[in-house]
């Protein structure tokens, strides 16, 4: 538990499932106030509110698509109209979908870009602006991947915008420095989630997925959720401009293991 993180103002894109939620329920147990953004699925939002307020914390869900500007802006306006200010924004919301990339259509790309990228980017920006013009040192934190440093055939669109949040994270901690605003990616590496699920129920494919992750075990989305909390804590007071990867290990060359290579 991080006692500055009580009462302050989240906001966690992409809410409602997954990574998201478990984010989302973290604040919540830390007693922040949090804006639960859904796109579509708002199913789960009532229940998470009553969760997070038998805490202690306050939430409000808040439907809108982050790849949209206007969408965006109504969730700094929701975090500013019920709680008061914003000192956390969480831009999770993300998806994939699996292409050769020789058949993947302009359509396709521009959806995984625009959810991915320019939703994170759109996000960080409006909460920048919230934060300087409230003269708030807030913290941004963008959810990358382990793919924004590994290459992933049939993913290029995914592998591509998550190394654009790499860069665009990087950027924005350096421009905002000076501010106090800090900015970080959390990378994660393989979590068991909807994104996923269908993958992870085939044995093989599972199986195939551990073999890739030295400590062996696909991640569980509140391993993520105790990343996020750190990171939005005053602990990570002298903390900007990294990708904090919390992957078993996967991006540290798994086929090395043994000593062979
Ligand atoms: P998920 O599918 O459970 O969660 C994604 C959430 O984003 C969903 O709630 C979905 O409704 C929401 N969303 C999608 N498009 C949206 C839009 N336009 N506007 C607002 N919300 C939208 O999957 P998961 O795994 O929880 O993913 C969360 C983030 O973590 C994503 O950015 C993903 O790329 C990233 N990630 C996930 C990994 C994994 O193994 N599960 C690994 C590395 C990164």
């Amino acid at each position: 538990m991080y006692e500055d993180l009580r009462g302050k103002s989240v906001i966690v894109t992409g809410a409602s499932s997954g990574i998201g939620k478990a984010i989302a329920l973290r604040f919540g147990r830390e007693q922040a106030h949090v804006v639960l953004n859904y796109n579509s699925n708002n199913k789960p939002i009532q229940a998470m509110v009553e969760e997070i307020e038998s805490y202690g914390g306050k939430a409000v869900g808040v439907q809108g698509d982050v790849s949209e500007e206007e969408s965006v802006q109504a969730l700094i306006q929701a975090a500013h109209d019920n709680f008061g200010s914003l000192d956390v924004m969480v831009n999770n919301a993300g998806i994939e979908n699996e292409v050769p990339s020789e058949k993947l259509s302009l359509e396709d790309w521009k959806k995984v870009i625009d959810v991915n990228l320019t939703g994170a980017f759109l996000g960080s920006r409006e909460a920048i602006n919230y934060m300087l013009e409230n003269d708030i040192k807030g913290t941004v934190i963008n959810m990358s991947s382990v793919h924004e440093v590994i290459p992933w055939p049939h993913f290029v669109h995914y592998a591509a915008s998550k190394g654009g949040v790499k860069l665009m994270t990087e950027t924005l901690a350096l421009e905002f420095a000076p501010k106090g605003i800090r900015v970080n990616n959390i990378g994660p590496g393989a979590i068991y989630t909807p994104i996923n699920e269908e993958k992870f129920q085939d044995p093989e494919a599972r199986a195939s997925v551990e073999s890739m992750i030295p400590m062996g075990y696909i991640g569980k989305p509140e391993e993520i959720a105790s990343v996020a909390a750190w990171l939005a804590s005053s602990e990570a007071s002298y903390v900007t401009g990294i990708t904090l990867f919390a992957d078993g290990g996967m991006t540290k060359y798994p086929s090395f293991q043994g000593g062979r290579g």
